[in-house]
Order: C-alpha cells, then structure tokens, then sequence
C-alpha cells in the first residue's frame, strides 16, 4: 500500500501559467516551436524550478531534458513520466506542457511527503514532439527508443533552412555545464499525462481517462513540379501548372479516405505554391498529408494508394511522393493500464477508457518499456488551437492519479 502524496491544484496551475507566458500569443495561445529561444526558455525554467527542489537535471544528444529523483536503490532503471514543452504554431498552454508539468507537480509531492521508492523517478521533456518545425514529431523519444536513427533526425532542416542539428547545438550550448547521458538508457516503465484533445471525457462528465492504446499514422511530402509562365499569355495546351495537378490530388485523397464511419484522419496541413505571384502560373507546389487509423490493414490498404493517386493526377506535371513517417497503431502494457486503474479507484477517481486519435511519445516508449498514458478533459475537445483549456480540477486529479500510479510503479 503507497501513502497518497499530497497535488498542490494551485502550484500546478502557476506553473501552467508561468511556462505559457514563454512563446505567448496575443489571442491566449502559445507559439514555442522545438530548438527555438522560446524552446530553451522553457527548459531552462524547469530546470530552475528542479534545481530549486535538490533535484539533478541532465540532457542527452537529441536534447531531453530529464529530472531525477534518487531511489532506496539507485541502480535500478528508474520509472518515468513526462511529455513535451514545444507547441504548435498556435498552440495552447496545455497541450505537452502539463504532461512535463503533471509529472513534475508529482515528483515534488512525492518528494515533499518523504515517501521513499525503490526504483529513482524522473521527469522527462522530450524533443520535438509536435513536428511542426522539424519532421517527423516525437523527435526526442524516437532518438531515444532508437526508432530513427540521431542522424536522420538532425538533418531534418526547418523552412528557413536551419537544421535540427544547428538548432540544438544553439539550445545546448546555452546550457553548458549540464550533465550529459546517453541515449537509450533502460526505463522500467514510462508514464504520460495529456490533456485529451477530443471530446470524450467532458461530454462523459469524467475527469480521467485511462488510454488503452493509440491510432496509427502515416505522413507523406510531396512535390509537383511545373513550369513557371505567363498568366496571361500562356495557353492551356502549353501549361504545366503544379498548383492545379495538386488541387486535382488532393481533391483524389480526400475522395479515397471518406469513409462511412468517420474512422479515417487525412489532413493537408501545409500546402506551399511558389513563386506565388497571381500572375505567374505556379511552377512548384509541395504539400503534406498526414493519414491516421487505428487499425493497421486500413493503415496499409488507404496509405499505400497515395502515391498511385498522386501520380494519377499528375497531369503534365512531374509528382515526388516521400513517406516521412509511419507509426504503427500501438497498445499500452497492460500492467501499467491496470497500475493506473488501481490508482484511480484507491483515490476515489472516476476513470473512462479511451484510445487516442493523436500521437505521443508514449507510443515510442511503449516499443522500449512497459508504458501507458493518462488523459483530462479539455474544453469543447479543442486543442492544437490558441483556445485550447483545461479546468484546474481535471489536472489535478490527473496528476494525482500520476503521483499514485508512479510510486506503485517505482516500488514494484
Ligand atoms: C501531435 O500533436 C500529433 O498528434 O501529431
Ligand atoms: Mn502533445
Ligand atoms: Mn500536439
Ligand atoms: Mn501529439
């Protein structure tokens, strides 16, 4: 039996607070995209926040940041929690951040209530999650789990043609002197808090979700190449014009992944049309497709079509389809799923079960550890929105379930 370690809702909700004003948007949102300035402010913060508490900070070759709390037996593989502080453009103040927040508030209620683990805790902020500077997302666990090779993930390069491997060397040289560890180092179980980012649990009235597993995903870039000429002179029959043959794929994807059920995610998040002037017909435009599924014959029977789709509606126009990414649907260990719901019925905490339509770098872990996630309600379901909102209750009561679930798991 644990003794329940004590969630401060207030202090949580300050820090919340506190890590939104880096990278804030007029409009209540946040803008902290992975290895900016805004980035490193954020870690530096909860650093501070960690050094402040006794507890020791160190990073590794992607730029996780980790937090550590020593256990009864200090070799042992420590159990971990965490999440990511960059957001999306027009992020919220929840999304990522309370899972680096959740796990923090719970080390330190751990910790100020003398509660001894057999196993040490950390808190982790992995790199990049969101893979809206970089692609693909979830940079820093896939680097750590070994899912993408270091150097693939460091030659991602950003639309101004700066490279991950530039922009981390920026953020950890304005943190020199910080311990450095390895990659891969063994995890004996991995933990993640979210805010839910849909609209189950609000509408079910229930403050926390037990995820039981996440959907799959396949990103795809692709580049249709034309000929940039004169808008007014140009004839039809001598066009090749890239932004038109895009529409027409673009319009045959959506077409393919309408299905009747609502199952299948397809979303063209960036479209580029270059030069961009009205009166040169377009000779470039490259766009992004991002495909999700929870089932893995759907995943592989739609996916593998977008290239043939693509080059069908190519017209004159020369088409280029690269996979960027693909990420399997995954189930969470169910050790760790019946660990969290134990936790939540010893607290009196009313849980829903639920899978999850976005990705998390708990779904890398999972692949190297016995892992599992929890969610809260947030407001109208919004998220990778400057709306995004989550009630100071719901976080707690997650966090709490965390702070449980953590030391059962960090004694076992
Ligand atoms: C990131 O938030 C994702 O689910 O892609
Ligand atoms: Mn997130
Ligand atoms: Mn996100
Ligand atoms: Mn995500």
């Amino acid at each position: 039996m644990t003794s329940i370690p004590y969630i401060d809702e207030a202090r949580l909700w300050k820090r919340h607070m506190a890590m939104a004003k880096i990278g804030a948007l007029p409009g209540g949102g946040v803008n902290r995209p992975a290895l900016s300035p805004g980035d490193a402010q954020s870690r530096s913060l909860l650093a501070r926040w960690a050094e402040d508490l006794g507890f020791s900070v160190a990073t590794d070759p992607i730029g996780n940041l980790f937090v550590r709390r020593p256990g009864a037996d200090d070799s042992l593989a420590p159990v971990m929690s965490g999440s990511h502080l960059d957001t999306q453009p027009t992020g919220g103040k929840f999304d990522g951040a309370f899972g680096v927040l959740a796990a923090f508030e719970a080390l330190q209620a751990i910790h100020e209530a003398g509660i001894v683990t057999k196993r040490p805790i950390e808190v982790v902020s992995w790199t990049n999650e969101e893979g809206s500077r970089f692609q693909p997302g979830c940079s820093g666990s896939s680097a750590f789990t070994g899912a993408i090779p270091l150097d693939r993930i460091l030659a991602a390069v950003d639309r101004d043609g700066i490279s991950a491997r530039d922009a981390l060397a920026a953020v950890l040289s304005s943190e020199r002197g910080m311990a450095m560890r390895p990659l891969g180092f063994p995890v004996a179980a991995y933990l993640e808090c979210h805010i839910e980012q849909g609209p189950r649990l609000e509408e079910a009235g229930i403050p926390v979700g037990i995820v039981t597993g996440i959907q799959g995903s396949r990103w795809f870039a692709v580049e249709v190449l034309g000929d940039e000429a004169h808008a007014g002179t140009t004839p039809r029959r001598n066009r090749r014009d890239a932004l038109v043959a895009a529409v027409a794929m673009v319009s045959a994807l959506e077409r393919l992944m309408l299905d009747e059920e609502d199952r299948v995610r397809f979303t063209v998040g960036r479209f580029e049309v270059q030069p961009g002037s009205p009166n040169t017909i377009p000779g470039r435009v490259f766009f992004t497709i991002d495909f999700r599924h929870p089932e893995a014959s759907t995943l592989k029977r739609l996916g593998d079509q977008v290239d043939a789709v693509c080059r069908a509606h190519a017209g004159p126009c020369a088409v280029t389809i690269e996979e960027t990414f693909h990420s399997l649907p995954t189930e969470f260990d169910p050790t760790v799923v019946a660990a969290m719901r134990g936790a939540a019925e010893r607290l009196g905490v009313r849980t829903l079960d639920l899978s999850s339509g976005a990705l998390h770098d708990a779904k890398f872990l999972q692949d190297v550890c016995p892992s599992g996630m929890l969610f809260v309600p947030c407001e109208g379901g919004i998220s990778h929105n400057e709306a995004e909102n989550a009630k100071p209750s719901d976080l707690a009561d997650g966090t709490r379930v965390l702070a449980e679930t953590l030391v059962a798991l960090a004694n076992a």
